[in-house]
């Protein structure tokens, strides 16, 4: 939540920011600004909304060119979308500009203290203290990384800082605690950003800082230390993407881009991790295979769409390890004071490895001494960082808001986890991981055909544009995937959308069918489980009667449904753990094409931000 880039080097600072920015704006579009060093002074410049309103006001009252700069694309906490909330936010003398990322817990203190003091404060912000209290500092240490340093020693919460001074202006500081903050070395320049896309176009070589740490940018080089002055250990890596994957290419929104990336997506998290004998080799999982042995409980702690692919994950671990595994909202996790020991292996899944409530929820289950495992899709984020071990989704960068390629990739990992642990457990036989390998190694291809087959589901979604409601039935398996395709279409066509275990409908919200209601069925393999299929034919005969509108996702050649489906989407035959890779294609595009043909900005839906980085 909220991008925040800052550049030193020799080119227009401005220039690099804005573009920076545009990258980042998928973190938060209620307000973005700017501030440049120029002519021994500051120029600062900001809006309400998205950045297209900072670029015509830049157009209409231009800033002085200057090579250091800082700017900020906002999500907002403290204080609504206005102009005064933008950040960058300035001391009195307009000489410090800072923006800010995550929530300072005892702002009010400070404000309180400051205002005392004399101080002027012109927003409602909780940021705008930083600028000040550094301009404090900075008066009598002359020194911007010093004056950083002084002043997070006094903040609570979690923030990344950005900030620059008129007074040192060849220098950008920042400080992280918990919120992401990354750097760019280029040559003769450095970057600071929320996220290596903001400086991927420049360099590809990047500085991880680690928590409570201050980095001090110059031309020449960069200086980290720890908020104690003490020099600190970093990881320097190289980005293995490069600029053209954070681009459209082509296509009209990034999340359609990410949707047809889905059988690489799948084929790539796959690779490297299937030895030729058809084993699996997860040489990250680093808990040796005597702890994996002793576990007696699985935990998986994940948000949103991450939290759906640990719902299914928990069908596949339990019939494959026999381990009870429990799926819980990271969100309600710790506060429920959860019964955890050495014993338990929790699994944190996250695309962006930056969601603070899931790296609380970790954080906690390693107190009490549990060992975590991650399941993330960007390299060097802070739930990796803090976790025993790490099996990274290959997804490439995701910036739609909306998960996608994303949440299938996890999904690919946590099938890996679990047969992983029937390998290392012995609850599966040799053969009867290969073959499911084997079946794992087809889906690629299978959401291909899926994706192939599309033009109907878009040409049904755009009919469905003026209705006010859409349910999404499932059962085993299917359930998690009508949680997830509801939540798709409730964040990207703001309309009412849920998702139901078809059991669960006669106990209640069957009393939401009316006539011509449009009703998303996930319907499960006839050759698995047949009770189940048998069932949940029943369950469409039960909504068909009250006049619910059908729309049958089920397997090619399953004959039994076609009585019962006004709309019929078909998808390739799969094992039933495994139909979610596939089943959940038809519900992206949907939600993808009903959002559209409701005039809604897919990338960008209103409210929302990706990467959730406050609790
Ligand atoms: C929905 C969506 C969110 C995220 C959730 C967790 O389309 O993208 O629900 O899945 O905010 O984010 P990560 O996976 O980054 O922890």
């Amino acid at each position: 939540m909220c991008g925040i880039v800052g550049y030193v080097g020799s080119q227009s600072a401005l220039d690099v920011v804005m573009a920076g920015l545009k990258r980042l704006e998928y973190r938060g579009y209620d307000s973005a600004g700017v501030a440049v060093l120029a002519d021994g002074g500051l120029a600062p410049a900001k809006r309400a909304g998205k950045l297209v309103n900072l670029e015509k006001e830049l157009s209409e009252r231009p800033l002085p060119t200057g090579t250091t700069g800082i700017g900020h694309t906002r999500w907002a906490t403290h204080g609504g979308p206005t102009d005064a909330n933008a950040h960058p936010h300035l001391d009195n003398a307009g000489r410090v500009a800072v923006v800010h990322n995550g929530i300072i817990e005892n702002f009010a203190a400070l404000r309180a203290e400051l205002t005392g003091r004399g101080h002027g404060l012109a927003s409602e912000t909780d940021t705008e203290v930083v600028a000040h209290l550094l301009a404090e500092e900075f008066s009598s240490c002359a020194d911007l990384a010093e004056a950083m340093r002084l002043v997070c020693r006094r903040l609570e919460g979690a923030f990344t800082l950005v900030a620059v001074h008129a007074d040192e202006p060849d220098v950008v500081v920042g400080a992280r605690r918990n919120s992401p903050l990354v750097v760019g070395i280029g040559e003769g320049e450095a970057f600071l950003a929320s996220d290596v896309a903001a400086f991927i176009a420049h360099t590809r070589e990047a500085v991880e800082l680690g928590q409570d740490q201050v980095v001090e940018l110059r031309r020449d080089g960069v200086t980290v230390t720890g908020f104690d002055g003490r020099p600190a250990d970093v990881r320097a890596y190289h980005v293995d993407w490069d600029a053209s994957a954070a681009q459209k290419d082509g296509y009209a929104s990034f999340m359609l881009k990410e949707i047809a990336e889905q059988p690489k997506a799948v084929a790539d998290t796959l690779l490297g991790r299937i030895d030729e004998a058809g084993s699996l080799t997860l040489d990250e999982v680093r808990i040796p295979a005597a702890e994996l042995r002793e576990i007696d409980k699985v935990v998986i702690v994940a948000c949103g769409t991450a939290f759906h692919a640990g719902l299914i994950a928990k069908y596949a671990i339990e019939h494959w390890t026999r381990i009870p595994c429990e799926v819980e909202l990271a969100s309600e996790f710790r506060y429920r004071d959860p019964i955890l020991d050495p014993r338990s292996l929790v699994i944190a899944i996250s695309q962006s490895g930056e969601t603070m409530d899931t790296l609380m929820a970790l954080r906690h289950a390693r107190e009490q001494g549990s060992r975590v495992l991650a399941i993330c899709n960007t390299n060097g984020s802070t739930i990796p960082r803090e976790s025993d071990a790490v099996l990274y989704t290959h997804a490439g960068p995701e910036v739609a808001v909306a998960s996608t390629k994303a949440f299938l990739t996890q999904l690919v990992a946590c099938y890996l986890v679990a047969l992983y642990l029937g390998q290392v457990r012995g609850t599966k036989w040799g053969d009867e991981i290969r073959a499911v390998v084997r079946d794992l190694a087809r889906i690629s291809g299978a959401v291909d055909q899926v994706l192939g087959t599309m033009e109907p589901v878009r040409e049904l979604a755009r009919s469905l544009a003026g209705k006010d409601t859409v349910l999404f039935l499932g059962r085993h398996v299917g359930y998690p995937v009508a949680l997830e395709g509801a939540l798709k279409l409730k964040e990207l066509a703001y309309m009412h959308a849920e998702g139901f275990a078809a059991g669960e409908l006669k106990h209640g919200p069957i009393a939401l069918i009316e006539q011509d209601v449009p009703v998303v069925v996930v319907v499960p393999s006839p050759r698995g489980r047949s009770l189940l299929h048998d069932k949940i034919v029943s369950n469409i005969q039960e909504i068909r009667a009250r006049g619910a509108r059908t729309i049958v996702i089920a397997e090619e050649g399953d004959a039994t449904v076609e009585p019962y489906a006004d709309h019929l989407i078909r998808i390739p035959a799969t094992p039933t753990l495994l139909q979610p890779l596939v089943a959940t294609v038809p519900l992206q595009v949907f939600a993808c094409e009903l959002a559209t043909a409701r005039g809604n900005e897919v990338d960008q839906p209103r409210n929302l931000a990706k990467s959730v980085t406050v609790e």
